[in-house]
């Protein structure tokens, strides 16, 4: 996770920083007296919620949070044990199951709380590659039925050390005192999260979706300015989901980002790699009218000044070249007008996905092939070959030029060294997986 890698490489900065502003400053970090109103007496293994109204919309907030998602990863349902890899080591995640011995069930309701939208986990301050820095804006009220949810979630046994694997000194959990102090904003959400305000409210708070979408500063905390403006993460490019309309998405529609969202494809752009996941684990399970609070959101958001370059000109060499292998390897899919395939391929014709200056997804996708999300509502799902074998970076790098510019598309030129750069990382990271 790339943020997580600037995360861990503030860390050391600031654990001088923490030092020697720990005594005056740590009231803000650990004083969790917002979280006051949660219970503090019964731990979790002794509590099981009988108010099957609040276990169902709890139940919903851990979709809209996505809990599952990091937390799910073979040893059962909550288990823990997704692995976060970093330049410093790996992070795994929490058994967050009501067993006593391995799980949180011996955290109170007042834990939780203090855990979930406070950064301070049962062995100290948790690293924000678990995202309570956005969680501190879920509501008293959403808190209280997730929790009641997590009390009918089943007990597994699954011991887990989550920092083993990360290396001194960013196994250090104090030193997040210091970065907490300098960027957690714990402030509750504040506008109406059930009303007016809940695109908003489902975006920042449960949704998280700027940890993805907006870019971070060295030492990893999101730049303000350029909330939700497009940011590199974990080898994609996560684009600018603002109403700017060149890269944003000023050009489609409210509902149309609202069938993105909900089931991976408005029928131009399909979400792959980390938001196919986001799509299958968490917004399909939204109701339609979260969907569409939170697209009109989106929509209203300002956007970054970005602007479609000048076209590149079609008639050159190198276009002519590019239209041809098109027309031969790639028309009979995405259509000889860049059409697509309706659900089942992305068209390239105005489709904004495909025009951020940052080409990081397109030629990962050349390289490494694609599967689009699998949702309830569109389970088909596509596939898009890889094509590493068959063209060289040049090559690649024209093609993806080519449909960046042809039909209605401006986009900026795909330089081959950007292609010949990813095709290292992604090599070296095969070699890795298969234990060279
Ligand atoms: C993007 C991944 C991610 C998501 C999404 C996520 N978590 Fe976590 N969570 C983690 C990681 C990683 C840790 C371990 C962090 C550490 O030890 O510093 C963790 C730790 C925790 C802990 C602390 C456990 C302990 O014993 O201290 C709790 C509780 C928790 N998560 C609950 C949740 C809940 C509830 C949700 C949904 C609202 C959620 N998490 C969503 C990654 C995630
Ligand atoms: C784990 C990282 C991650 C999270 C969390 C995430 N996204 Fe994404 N998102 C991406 C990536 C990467 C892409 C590009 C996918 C592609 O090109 O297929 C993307 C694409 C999108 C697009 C398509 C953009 C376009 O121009 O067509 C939209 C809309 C979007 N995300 C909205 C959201 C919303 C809303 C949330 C929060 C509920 C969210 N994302 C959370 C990584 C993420
Ligand atoms: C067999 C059908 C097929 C062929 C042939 C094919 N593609 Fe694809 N392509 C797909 C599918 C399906 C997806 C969606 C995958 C996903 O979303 O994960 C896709 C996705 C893409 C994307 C990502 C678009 C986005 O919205 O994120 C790019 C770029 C792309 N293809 C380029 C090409 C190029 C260039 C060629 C020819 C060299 C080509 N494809 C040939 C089926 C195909």
């Amino acid at each position: 996770m790339a943020a997580m890698k600037k995360i861990v490489a503030g860390i050391a900065v600031i654990a001088v920083v923490a030092a020697a502003g720990a005594g005056i400053w740590a009231w803000r970090t650990v004083d969790t007296a917002r979280n006051a109103g949660a219970d503090d007496t019964v731990a979790l293994a002794a509590f099981t919620s009988t108010d099957e109204a609040a276990i169902a919309r709890g139940e919903y907030v851990m979709r809209t949070a996505d809990c599952a998602a990091c937390h799910t990863q073979g040893a059962g349902e909550f288990a823990g044990g997704y692995e976060i890899h970093t330049d410093f080591g790996t992070l795994v995640s929490s058994n967050i199951t009501p067993d006593p011995e391995t799980g949180i069930g011996a955290m109170t309701e007042r834990a939780f709380f203090d855990a979930v939208r406070n950064g301070q986990g049962s062995e100290g301050l948790l690293y924000p590659a678990m995202p309570y820095t956005a969680y501190a804006k879920l509501t008293d009220q959403d808190m209280h039925d997730l929790w009641a949810y997590m009390s009918t979630v089943e007990p597994v046994s699954n011991e887990i050390d989550e920092t083993a694997g990360m290396a001194f000194p960013y196994n250090q959990r104090l030193a997040m005192l210091g970065w907490n102090m300098l960027y957690f904003d714990k402030a509750a959400f504040d506008g109406d999260a059930e009303g007016d305000d809940r695109g908003r409210y489902l975006v920042d708070a449960g949704g998280h979706c700027s940890s993805c979408h907006t870019p971070r500063n060295g030492l990893g905390a999101e730049i303000a300015e350029n909330y939700l403006q497009g940011a590199k993460v974990d080898g994609w490019y996560a684009p600018e989901i603002t109403s700017n309309p060149h890269v944003g998405l000023g050009e489609s529609s409210a509902e149309e980002v609202a069938e993105y969202l909900g089931t991976g494809t408005d029928g131009k752009a399909m979400a792959s790699g980390p938001m196919a996941e986001a799509v299958a684990h968490s917004l399909q399970y939204l109701s339609d009218d979260d969907l569409l609070a939170m697209s009109s959101y989106l929509k209203s958001v300002p956007g970054s000044g970005v602007t479609a370059p000048a076209k590149a000109d079609l008639g050159s060499p190198a276009m002519t070249r590019a239209a041809l292998r098109y027309e031969v390897n790639c028309s009979a899919c995405h259509g000889t007008r860049g059409d697509g395939m309706g659900d089942l391929v992305p068209a390239f014709d105005g489709n904004h996905a495909l025009l951020s200056d940052d080409p990081t997804d397109l030629v990962r996708v050349m390289l490494t092939g694609a599967r689009a999300a699998h949702t309830e509502a569109k389970p088909t799902g596509g596939g898009m070959p890889s094509f590493a074998w068959k063209f060289d970076d040049a090559q690649i790098a024209e093609v993806l030029t080519y449909i960046r510019n042809a039909w209605s598309n401006a986009g900026t030129p795909v330089e081959p060294a950007t292609v010949a750069a990813a095709r290292a990382t992604l090599d070296a990271r095969e070699k890795l997986a298969e234990g060279y």
